[in-house]
């Protein structure tokens, strides 16, 4: 993206250039609600942002992907329910750092991004993210990396109304290149964990599906609400307080109390906090080979126990641990979207070929296939 086309669009150079990346979630899903364990790792796409102050008290938000012209949006008397479609997450973002007591002023922001939307990759994480640094560095907030998530995490709960965690957030604002995060989602305590030589002689491949199931977000609302009924039940703050050890008796307990599908839900919540546990033992060990099957079982856990999956995504780990990955499973909030298959160099071209081949044989779409490299959270970049 260049100055040029954010002077023509706005009237005045930008000041600054910034860029958030999407995500993919290596293990530890739905365990964030749950105050549990995730392990992201960011992707090289990113959404990028020029942006140029104002002197009055408006923003205007212009997205090369979502077209549509110019968003106007007052910072004054702006409130939940003003702003529809992409610029709500923007403009939640500065209502969030508003509401926090942040002083923040008007700004010309224009958008650009190749993280790709609908496909489970947090592009609207993404987009927040890189707004929130973007406003704070340009206001001298100096908002921490934390804060900056936390705040886009409440952008899009409180502002665009969807329920999530804070997994995405947190990859975006705080992974580093060439690692996983190892984030403790109750008190984000997190570790930068190797992993780009830790895959030395393999490769973590993305599936992009390319295929999002409607009611996805009232699905994930069901879930979280299914997730806290299984704690009350049990009489604790959160699913994360459930040790492992004593998941049976839990279960035992849950079996005269709750709903079967409750009871699952228990279950995939916490075997998947102790998958977490399991995979950072072996990135620790050197091991990193090893932590294949554990990515299938999760997987196995997010279509039986969650119910998160689909036809795709299964299909996806299916053929690809047929094709002799050494271990695949659907990433992200599921009900379509991506998938993440671990799989030796050697074995990459023919396990990409046998899982387009079986979408085909399937009757479905082809799906986009490419490496995920650890790259870089959010950063301001050079102009
Ligand atoms: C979505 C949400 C996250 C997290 C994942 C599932 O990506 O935005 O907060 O709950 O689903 O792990």
């Amino acid at each position: 993206m260049t100055g040029t086309s954010h002077e023509e669009l706005f009237g005045a150079a930008p000041e600054g250039l910034w860029a958030a990346p999407g995500r993919v979630n290596l293990i530890g899903e739905h365990t964030d609600y749950n105050e549990g364990f995730v392990m992201p790792l960011a992707l090289p796409h990113t959404t990028r942002a020029l942006v140029s102050r104002r002197r009055d008290r408006t923003l205007r938000l212009r997205s090369r992907n979502a077209g549509g012209g110019t968003v106007t949006v007052p910072l004054d008397g702006l409130a939940p329910g003003a702003v529809e479609g992409w610029a709500a997450y923007p403009a939640g973002v500065a209502w969030a750092l508003l509401e926090d007591g942040h002083e923040i002023g008007g700004a010309d922001i224009s958008f650009d991004s190749d993280v790709p939307t609908g496909a489970g990759l947090s592009s609207s994480a993404a987009l927040e993210v890189v707004t929130a640094l973007a406003l704070s560095d340009l206001g001298g907030l100096d908002l921490a990396p934390e804060t900056v998530a936390r705040l886009s995490q409440r952008a899009e709960n409180d502002f665009v109304g969807m329920p999530c965690g804070i997994l995405d957030q947190m990859a975006s604002a705080c992974c580093t290149a060439g690692h996983v995060l190892y984030l403790d989602t109750r008190d984000l305590t997190r570790r930068q964990v190797p992993f780009a030589m830790a895959l030395e002689g393999m490769r973590l491949l993305v599936v992009d599906t390319r295929v999002k199931h409607a009611h996805a977000d009232g699905a994930y609302a069901r879930r979280r609400a299914e997730c806290e009924a299984g704690a009350a039940a049990l009489g604790v703050p959160y699913l994360r307080d459930v040790p492992f050890e004593k998941l049976d008796a839990a279960l035992a307990r849950l079996d005269r109390t709750v709903q079967e599908a409750v009871r699952r839900r228990v279950r995939h919540v916490v075997t998947e906090d102790r998958r977490v546990e399991r995979v950072i033992e072996l990135l620790d060990a050197g091991r990193a080979r090893d932590i294949g099957p554990v990515l299938t079982e999760g997987h196995a856990s997010l279509r039986d126990d969650f119910e998160v999956s689909s036809p795709e995504l299964d299909l996806v780990v299916e053929a690809s641990v047929a094709a002799g990955a050494l271990g695949a499973r659907m990433t992200g909030g599921g009900f379509g979207g991506s998938a993440v298959v671990l799989v030796d160099d050697a074995a990459a071209e023919a396990v990409g070929a046998a899982v387009l081949e079986a979408f085909d044989a399937a009757g479905h779409g082809a799906p986009r296939v490419f490496e995920a490299i650890p790259s870089a959270g959010a950063q301001r970049l050079p102009l």
